[in-house]
């Protein structure tokens, strides 16, 4: 069991916000993705669909024998988390539960700002989560569907960004919040203008950190550390052609991506 790889899935190649810090954490584990590339994006789907895709998605990762799921897409976890714990015996994590718990932990005020996908934001997941930790958080959320494309397009900077992040954080920036979940995986890499606007007294909590640490330390408690002395090594299946993914991938993890393939999960 030890010497199995970590599975991590996500729609398409947002994951990968996940996957850098699981390494960059636990860099002698093997870590193998899959992105979701062919049917991206979850954001605009319905629950049914979003669970149907995420069940084929962590079939897939299970069926390369891992030993542990992370859904590293905020949408399928928003969703799908019930039915992927009930289906496998190994565990199966999401990135919603660490985010929330950070951001209830940090809040001074206790106002929380969550920001995400349409699927996500209604869903009221996180507010959900939060709310459980701490029943005197006050939770307020906006969807943010432009952002996921401007981060693809690496528009990270500039007016026209700027502009966008302005407009859907409006809302928002009247609520007094101390802290703001970036629900989804795409959001971190439009941090620098998400603080621009909202100002340096809000706190952004990232999921993709704190489910890193979530999943260090499961692993640690299940005592499934991969004793192997050398470095991980990663595979990277995608359900469409790999080339997008293998060029805006890089981007997203900070390094080239090799090791990728195409696979059919939804036959
Ligand atoms: N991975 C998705 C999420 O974190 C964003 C992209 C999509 O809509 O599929 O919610």
């Amino acid at each position: 069991m030890k010497e199995r790889p970590i599975g991590i899935f996500d729609s398409g190649l947002g994951g990968l916000t996940v996957f850098k810090e699981v390494k960059k954490l636990l860099p002698k584990e093997d870590i193998v993705y899959f992105g979701d590339t062919a049917r991206v994006p979850y954001g605009t789907k319905s629950k049914d669909t979003v669970t149907r895709f995420s069940v084929q998605d962590a079939d897939f990762l299970a069926g390369l024998k891992v030993k542990m799921i992370v859904a590293a897409c905020n949408t399928s976890s928003s969703f799908s988390l019930p039915a992927l714990k009930r289906r496998y015996k190994i565990p199966v994590i999401g990135v919603i539960k660490p985010g929330a718990q950070k951001a209830a932990n940090a809040t001074k005020n206790l106002r929380v700002g969550v920001i995400g996908t349409r699927a996500t934001i209604s869903s009221g997941i996180y507010e959900k989560e939060i709310r459980k930790l701490n029943p005197k958080i006050k939770v307020a959320s906006a969807s943010c569907p432009l952002f996921v494309p401007l981060a693809e397009e690496g528009w990270l900077k500039g007016k026209v960004t700027k502009k966008i992040a302005a407009r859907y954080l409006k809302a928002l920036k009247k609520k007094d919040i101390d802290t703001i979940v970036l629900g989804c995986t795409h959001y971190p890499l439009l941090m620098s203008i998400i603080r621009s606007v909202l100002g340096k007294g809000v706190r952004l909590i990232d999921s993709a950190t704190q489910t890193a640490i979530a999943v260090k330390k499961i692993i640690d408690e299940k005592e499934m550390r991969n004793p192997k002395k050398s470095k991980g090594r990663y595979r990277f299946y995608v359900s469409d052609e790999p080339e997008l993914f293998k060029k805006i991938g890089a981007r997203f993890l900070g390094s080239n991506i090799k090791n990728i393939k195409r696979v059919d999960v939804g036959a």
